[in-house]
C-alpha cells in the first residue's frame, strides 16, 4: 500500500502571512494588520491602530499580491497538485457588515485561482486563516457577537457563489481549536491567537470563550450547509492544529490528565464540527465550571447538519503533560508542554517527532473514519545562503522525509489520506513571532526580519527534492 493515484501534494500558505497589500483595492484592516513584529520568545503585540515606526509584517509581507504568477510557476515547477491559501476577509468586505462584496478584492483572487487552475493545481481555500475585519471587532467583538455568524456565512457565500465551478476544496477556519485555550480569546473573539488584542471590550474568561467558539461552529455550520446547496460536489473541511500528547511518565495521574487535556484541546472542536455534537464529557466540564452555552433554537441540529466532509490538520511537533512540577518545558505552536527526553527540538523549540505524525493519524482515522488530510506541516529554520546563493537545507529534506515516511506507514496501516501540503512552501511570515528568518519554504525570499531585502525568490535544495517526491507519488524519497 502507498499513497492514492491522486494524492493531493503541495504547499499552504495565507493571506496575512504572504500578500501584503494590505490597504490596496480597496481592502479594510484586518486584525492581522494590527499585529506588531515579535521575536524567537518574544510576543508579538496588537496596537489599537496603526502606529507611526512600528513594523507591523503583514502590511508587505512577501508581496504574494504583486508576485503571485511567479511564485505559482515555482509551485507548479515542483509539480503541486493544489495550493492552500486563504482568502483575506476584508479584501472582499471591508468592514466586515457590508451587503455587496468589493469587486476589486474578489477580482485579485479570480486571478490568482485562474493562474492556479492554468497551471493544473488544485486550490484549497481557507476562509479565515486568523482574519477577521477589524469593523467587526470594534463594533460588534466579533464572534462574541451572534450577529457576526450572518456577516460571516454572506462572506462564506459570497465566495462559494463565485468560485463554485473552480474551487472544490475548502476550510472554513484554520485551527479553531485555539478557541479552547486561555490565550485563544482572540480565536473566537477576532480569529488570532496570538498577542492581546485591545479592541474588544470582553472578558477574557471561559464564558466568553465558550461562547464565541459557539458561535464560530454554528458559522462554519451555516457555511457548509450554504457550500453544499451551492455545489454538492464541494468538499469542505474543519482545520484543527492536532497538537498530540503523550503522558511524560506512566503515572497513572500523568495518563489521565493526558487525556483529559487531548479532549478538550484537540478532539473537542473536531467532535463538534466531525460530528455534529458536543462531546458529552466536554458538557459535563462546563456544567461544573457553570459555563452555560447561549443556544437558539434549531443550533442543535445546524450543528448536525453542517458536519464537515473531511479532516484536515495541521502537525509540527507532538508535547508531554504531566501533573509534576519542574519538568522542563517545551514550545510548541498554539501551546507549549513538558519536554520529551526523546526527541530533538528545532531552533524555536519545538519537538520533532515523525513516529507522532503516524501515530495522529491513526488516532484520528480511529475516531472520526472520514477522509484525513495534513495541510499544514515543516521545519522552521534559519537558513544561511552560501556565496554563491545555494542554499543547502538538508536538514529540512530530513524532516519531511520522515514525516512522508510516517505518513505513508499510517497509509498502510489503513488510514485514509487523501492530500499533503506542507506549511510555507516559499517563506513567509512567522505567524508566532513575525520574524521572516523562521524560514519554512523550498523556495527562499531575500527578505530579513524587518522587511527590508530584496524579495528576489531562489531555490533552495529542498526544492528539487520535493519535486522528486511529487514525481515518484512519495516512492522517492
Ligand atoms: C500554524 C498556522 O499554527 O503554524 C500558520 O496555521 C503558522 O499560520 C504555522 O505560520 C507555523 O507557525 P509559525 O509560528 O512558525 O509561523
Amino acid at each position: 500500500m502507498s499513497f492514492k493515484e491522486n494524492f493531493l501534494w503541495g504547499g499552504a500558505i495565507a493571506a496575512n502571512q504572504a500578500e501584503g497589500a494590505y490597504n490596496v483595492g480597496g481592502k479594510g484592516l484586518s486584525v492581522a494588520d494590527l499585529k506588531t513584529v515579535g521575536g524567537n520568545g518574544k510576543e508579538r503585540m496588537f496596537t489599537p491602530t496603526i502606529e507611526e515606526g512600528v513594523y507591523y509584517p503583514s502590511h508587505n509581507a512577501i508581496r504574494f499580491y504583486d508576485n503571485y504568477k511567479e511564485d505559482i510557476a515555482l509551485f507548479a515547477e515542483m509539480g503541486f497538485k493544489v495550493l492552500r491559501t486563504s482568502i483575506n476577509w476584508s479584501r472582499i468586505f471591508p468592514q466586515g457588515d457590508e451587503e455587496l462584496p468589493n469587486e476589486e478584492g474578489l477580482k485579485f483572487y479570480d486571478n490568482v485561482i485562474d493562474e492556479l487552475l492554468a497551471h493544473g493545481i488544485e486550490p484549497l481555500i481557507t476562509l479565515s486563516h486568523f482574519e477577521i475585519p477589524v469593523g467587526l471587532m470594534e463594533k460588534y467583538n466579533g464572534f462574541a457577537d451572534r450577529r457576526t455568524i450572518d456577516f460571516y456565512v454572506n462572506y462564506a457565500t459570497t465566495v462559494f457563489e463565485r468560485y463554485k465551478e473552480k474551487v472544490k476544496y475548502w476550510i472554513t477556519f484554520n485551527e479553531l481549536n485555539f478557541g479552547t485555550m486561555s490565550h485563544g480569546e482572540l480565536t473566537v473573539l477576532g480569529i488570532h491567537p496570538h498577542g492581546k488584542y485591545p479592541l474588544h471590550k470582553m472578558p477574557n474568561d471561559e464564558k466568553t470563550r465558550f461562547q464565541a467558539l459557539h458561535h464560530t461552529f454554528i458559522a462554519s455550520a451555516k457555511a457548509v450547509i450554504a457550500g453544499h446547496k451551492i455545489n454538492p460536489e464541494f468538499k469542505i473541511g474543519c482545520m484543527i492544529a492536532h497538537l498530540s500528547m503523550y503522558p511524560l511518565t506512566p503515572a497513572p495521574a500523568d495518563v489521565l490528565q493526558c487525556k483529559e487535556y487531548d479532549l478538550l484541546v484537540n478532539k473537542f472542536v473536531g467532535d463538534v464540527q466531525v460530528k455534529g455534537e458536543y462531546p458529552p464529557l466536554i458538557k459535563r466540564y462546563f456544567e461544573s465550571k457553570g459555563i452555560e452555552i447561549q443556544m437558539e433554537a434549531g443550533d442543535l441540529e445546524l450543528l448536525k447538519s453542517g458536519v464537515v466532509d473531511m479532516y484536515k490538520f495541521s502537525y509540527y511537533m507532538t508535547l508531554c503533560v504531566t501533573t509534576q512540577n519542574g519538568a522542563e518545558a517545551s514550545m510548541g505552536n498554539l501551546m507549549g508542554g513538558a519536554k520529551n527526553p526523546y526527541l530533538e527540538s528545532s531552533e524555536w523549540g519545538w519537538q520533532v517527532d515523525p513516529t507522532g505524525l503516524t501515530f495522529t493519524l491513526l488516532d484520528l482515522y480511529d475516531r472520526y473514519q472520514v477522509p484525513l488530510m495534513v495541510v499544514e506541516n515543516g521545519l522552521g529554520a534559519d537558513d544561511k545562503v552560501e556565496e554563491n546563493g545555494a542554499i543547502h537545507d538538508d536538514y529540512r529534506i530530513e524532516y519531511m522525509r520522515k514525516h512522508v515516511l510516517a505518513m505513508k506507514e499510517a497509509v498502510e496501516k489503513g488510514v485514509d489520506l487523501i492530500g499533503y501540503t506542507m506549511w510555507g512552501p516559499i517563506d513567509l511570515i512567522s505567524a508566532g513571532t513575525g520574524e521572516m528568518k523562521k524560514r519554512y519554504g523550498f523556495i527562499y525570499v531575500d527578505m530579513n526580519n524587518d522587511g527590508t531585502g530584496s524579495l528576489k525568490r531562489s531555490k533552495k535544495d529542498s526544492f528539487d527534492w520535493y519535486k522528486k517526491v511529487i514525481a515518484s507519488n512519495g516512492e522517492e524519497l
